[in-house]
């Protein structure tokens, strides 16, 4: 009997997913388990994509994306990050940013490669890692007082002949932690050393709040690394414009990845859906002021959640400084899984466990924090009265 193949064997299955499946099943669940705002996609990408239809970007497009998207794009990056890229060899659009990262990490793992990957870290990039038939060794953040950093000897003791690559997200999904300045310097000057290519996911970028003020992005390695420097960034329009469901990103590369990239889009979807493209540009030029505000009112829930957690026995809540998450360590747990699920079946509050994000995730939980005031005060004071061990049962 042919059975599955090994690499497909290989990779796990999501444990977010699992815990979303169950609550799912329920009713009224408040839900902080997925990484997405509540918000819906704004009206006027709704409307440029309708006109797009209507004005025929229904065929296909160039695997790299519409030209003019690829200009709009190199014109963002001038403005928001003052840096030139070439919208002809180094941008590639792609259908979503996980399709980036799956495209980015094709281009330079061979089988029985190893890649770096810092964690907690959301598990597509390991598991991308896996299906390429190589191997994700994965060293963790480490918690300084209430910020994560690198460690760099723990980076430098993983390294092998094997090792290619290094992949890293900042602004972090699940910690909100984002690369300092000088962190960036040293994981360029550390993959320069041991002559790997780094893959940096950026996807969170607009989703910073630390800035010089609220819409300035977290800077993009870009800024530091050099055009012919084996860098690679993964983008999405999913967290920005909230366009989860519309499956749009991007992948800046070297310019020989990039036409990799490029060439492998053929086989993987050929391109994104060519009125989305055009919806995207739509996103790019007008999208400002939604950013602002939506960042006004996310840095309000961060604060609200960061402030009613730090209240809560056995909770350490680190300070972060972008994406929409927080991620509380809890004091003596060591089965994130099951404490999610008891919560859940408990309290109808749904958040995602630790384990889920790789090594140094277990003893926490994820909450994504983009959704409605209504719904996150009720789900931290259930989140109080769990962990006080005085559960209001919630209604079936
Ligand atoms: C760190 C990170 N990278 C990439 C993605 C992919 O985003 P999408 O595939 O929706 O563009 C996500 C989505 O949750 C993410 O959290």
């Amino acid at each position: 009997m042919p059975t599955v193949a090994s690499s497909a064997l290989q990779v796990p299955y999501s444990r977010i997913r699992e815990l979303a499946e169950i609550a799912m099943s329920m009713d009224g669940v408040l839900k902080l388990y997925f990484g997405e705002s509540n918000l819906p996609t704004p009206e006027y990408i709704k409307r440029a994509a309708i006109n797009a239809l209507h004005e025929g970007y229904t065929f296909y497009t160039e695997n790299a994306g519409l030209p003019g998207l690829r200009q709009d794009l190199a014109d963002y990056y001038r403005k928001l990050q003052g840096i030139e890229l070439d919208p002809q060899a180094e941008i590639v659009v792609t259908a979503s940013g996980v399709q980036a990262l799956n495209a980015g990490i094709r281009c330079v793992l061979d089988p029985g490669d190893e890649a770096l990957v810092l964690t907690p870290a959301w598990p597509n990039g390991s598991a991308i890692v896996r299906m390429a038939n190589a191997v994700p060794v994965e060293v963790p953040h480490p918690l300084c007082e209430d910020h994560y950093t690198i460690n760099f000897d723990r980076l430098e003791a993983a390294v092998t002949p094997r090792t290619r690559l290094l992949i890293y997200t900042s602004p972090s999904n699940p910690l909100g932690w984002v690369a300092t300045e000088r962190e960036q310097e040293q994981l360029l000057e550390f993959v320069w050393r041991h002559d790997l290519w780094m893959l940096a996911d950026e996807v969170y970028e607009r989703l910073f709040y630390r800035g010089s003020e609220l819409g300035a992005p977290a800077p993009s390695i870009l800024r530091k690394a050099k055009r012919d420097d084996a860098v690679m960034v993964a983008q999405s329009f999913s967290k920005t414009y909230c366009m989860t469901g519309w499956r749009l990103g991007w992948l800046v590369a070297r310019r020989d990845a990039g036409r990799k990239a490029t060439q492998l889009n053929e086989y993987i979807v050929s391109h994104a859906a060519s009125f989305t493209q055009r919806a995207a540009q739509s996103a790019l030029v007008s999208g400002e002021g939604e950013i602002r505000k939506m960042l006004v009112r996310l840095k309000e829930n961060r604060d609200f959640c960061l402030a009613a957690l730090r209240q809560m026995p056995r909770v350490t809540a680190p300070s972060p400084d972008g994406a929409f998450y927080l991620f509380p360590r809890i004091d003596g747990l060591t089965d994130s899984f099951d404490f999610c699920r008891r919560l859940l079946e408990k309290t109808k509050v749904g958040v995602a466990p630790g384990v889920a994000f790789g090594v140094g995730g277990e003893g926490s939980v994820r909450i994504c924090y983009a959704a409605e005031r209504e719904i996150l005060e009720p789900a931290m004071e259930r989140l109080a009265h769990f962990l006080r061990g005085r559960i209001k049962p919630q209604p079936h």
